[in-house]
């Protein structure tokens, strides 16, 4: 098997506005992560990697380990902290960030939304509010409209499946609700809607443009794969996770069950690139008691190798996901993929094993185009602020000292000669019998 990737692959990593920035003081997170026991540790965003000051020589640091291209997100909050107030001095910012980055040769993909909202928009119902799909539009146009000579990459939405999950079904993040499914699949329409029309305005100015969407999409593998239940419950998770949307953007309207709250229709092309978030499986096991999840309760493989937040690490799932994905005929990017390993011990293969697998997917036909490790540094990650370590780069959140991990060495290798140092063995699929272990984080 080659192990060279093909010519003009974009290697980087990928970050979040709000995860790296500092000192968002505008947004939902902000107001969220200020109550006890949201947040682990009461950590908060307040400083995070302090990027929004360090932009420069943080690039420095990422052109010095070979990235050719680098994921980033716009906060909406900085830049449109009222409604229809537009903050030319927060657009300039970003322009000097794309701007450094173009300096650096090295290609921006942006994301217009990664999970913040600013306070007004929260107050006015967030992504319940059907209003929200026109606004977070407007604000789409207006910044890539401001921005559009600087990046050819946009991302509209990260993960609109995890917005809905972690805000609205497992209430962890804000606004903190458990909500049934009818009312989760409000949620998820509005986030495809303010989709379609960020899609359709932005294409109309500025036809040149790439415009893709996040999906965050999971394997879900029945737990006990002789137990019908089980296989019924992980192709109900399917369903609903990955293919709700999936479908709905490749018709061009809502398909069930979000046609339980809408029937609306958007333009039936709407993503000029696939972009992939993928991190790990989920095994499913039917249990009567878990209604508010579709009676799938998640399990670990007893032997499976996790990472710190217990995620099993499956590369075959990138290749299986990858390949199904390629029947819509889209390039595709891989947008995120990394795993929380605060020793760096666990790093190097996972980089290893998953490129293996995009390179297989490559050679099976799949167009894959770029690939972006999450992450830059140690962030501000969410629900689990600091203690979660994504980094290739170590960012202690007090000093703001940045450690390049022995693995971005690895990575930079790999970033410098297109190619894989050595052709590794995918592990071998888990056996299936073996028993799960203990509950599992979706997250
Ligand atoms: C993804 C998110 C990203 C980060 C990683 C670990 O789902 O897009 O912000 O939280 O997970």
């Amino acid at each position: 098997m080659s192990t060279q990737f093909p010519e003009g692959f974009l290697w980087g990593t990928a970050t979040a506005a709000h995860q790296v920035e500092g000192r968002n003081y505008l947004n939902d997170w902000w107001a969220w992560e200020q109550v006890p026991g949201h947040i682990k540790n009461g950590d908060t965003s307040e400083l995070a990697c302090d990027h929004y000051q360090r932009f420069e020589q943080d690039f420095d640091l990422l052109r010095s380990l070979n990235q050719n291209a680098h994921r980033l997100s716009l906060e909406w909050s900085r830049i449109e902290p009222r409604p229809g107030e537009f903050s030319s001095e927060a657009i300039d910012h970003y322009r000097k960030v794309l701007q450094a980055l173009r300096a650096r040769s090295m290609e921006p993909v942006v994301t217009i939304h990664h999970f913040t909202n600013p306070t007004w928009i929260a107050d006015a119902g967030g992504w319940e509010a059907p209003e929200t799909a026109e606004r977070f539009a407007d604000f789409a146009f207006r910044v890539v409209d401001a921005l559009h000579d600087l990046a050819r990459y946009w991302i509209t939405i990260n993960e609109p499946t995890v917005i809905a999950y972690q805000g609205y079904v497992k209430g962890d993040w804000p606004p903190g609700k458990r909500y049934g499914l009818t009312r989760v699949m409000r949620v998820l329409s509005t986030l495809m809607h303010g989709h379609w029309l960020a899609y359709e305005r932005v294409k109309s100015r500025h036809s040149d443009l790439q415009l893709g969407l996040a999906h965050h999409l999971r394997v879900f593998d029945p737990a006990r794969p002789w137990m019908p239940m089980d296989r019924i419950v992980a192709s109900a998770f399917e369903r609903v996770f990955n293919q709700t949307i999936l479908k709905t953007l490749a018709r061009g309207r809502l398909v069930f069950p979000l046609t339980r709250v809408a029937r609306a229709s958007g333009p039936s092309h709407s993503q000029d690139f696939f972009g992939l978030n993928y991190y790990t499986r989920e095994l499913v096991k039917f249990n009567r008691h878990y209604r508010a999840e579709l009676f799938g309760e998640r399990v670990l493989p007893a032997t499976a190798p996790r990472s710190d937040l217990n995620w099993e690490i499956y590369p075959e799932g990138l290749y299986r996901v990858l390949r199904s994905m390629s029947r819509h005929g889209l390039p595709m990017i891989v947008t995120e993929n990394g795993i929380a390993d605060r020793r760096d011990a666990l790093r190097p293969e996972y980089l290893l094993t998953h490129l293996t697998a995009i390179q297989r997917a490559i050679e099976a036909g799949s167009p894959v185009r770029g690939y972006f490790h999450w992450t830059t540094f140690d962030n501000f990650e969410w629900a689990e602020g600091y203690s979660a370590k994504f980094g290739l780069i170590a960012c202690d959140p007090r000093t703001q000292e940045r450690r390049v991990r022995p693995s971005a060495g690895l990575y930079a290798e790999i970033c410098r000669s297109n190619r894989l140092p050595v052709s590794v063995e995918l592990p071998p699929a888990p056996l299936d019998d073996e028993q799960p272990a203990g509950p599992a984080e979706l997250r």
